[in-house]
């Protein structure tokens, strides 16, 4: 019997710090499908979809956050990716990157996924939808390169 309530007390402490919120979880639900992502790019609907897709979860407020998201430690994993993807590049506020800097991160953007560093491998193992054919990859690196030459055309 004792052992019991010992075992059911650690059951209890596990499940209560699962649910506790993790560091950020105050800052990460913005506006969740309030703004639309990178609003003044010129990108057609399916090269949206594709950043969507692929990128969105974490470089944008309008993550979607799974069940298992919720759940410690996990959660702080995550939250940290979501952080620190948004810190790098947010597609949610691109206006505030001005020309040069749109320009920059799109440049930035292409190379990475050219390198196969984004998105990166452990998501994609998890969240199979994120995953792009070689078709898409290369389709989304012009796409990437061309908005990036249009908005800031010296290359800078
Ligand atoms: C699992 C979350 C996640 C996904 C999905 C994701 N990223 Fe990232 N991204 C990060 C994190 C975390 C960083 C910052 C640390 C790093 O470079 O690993 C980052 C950094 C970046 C950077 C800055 C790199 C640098 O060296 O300054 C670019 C550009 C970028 N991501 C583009 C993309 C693009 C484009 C996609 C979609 C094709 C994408 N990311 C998908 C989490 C993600």
């Amino acid at each position: 019997m004792k052992l019991f309530v010992i075992a059911a007390g650690v059951v209890a402490v596990i499940a209560g710090a699962s649910v506790v919120p993790g560091p950020y979880s105050a800052a990460m639900h913005v506006t969740p499908g309030g703004v639309a992502l990178l609003q003044s790019a010129e990108f057609d609907p399916a090269a949206r979809a594709t950043i969507q897709r692929a990128c969105g979860n974490c470089h944008s407020n309008d993550t979607e956050w799974p069940l298992y998201s919720r759940l410690a430690p996990v959660s702080w994993l995550i939250r940290k990716d979501v952080s620190e993807g948004r810190l790098f590049l947010n597609f949610s506020q691109w206006a505030a990157y001005g020309a040069e800097g749109q320009g920059q991160l799109l440049a930035l953007a292409a190379g990475q996924v050219k390198e196969g560093k984004m998105p990166p491998q452990r998501y994609v193992l998890l969240h199979p939808e994120a995953r792009l054919s070689q078709g898409e990859k290369s389709r989304l690196i012009a796409d990437l390169e061309r908005e990036s030459a249009r908005v800031s055309p010296s290359g800078k």
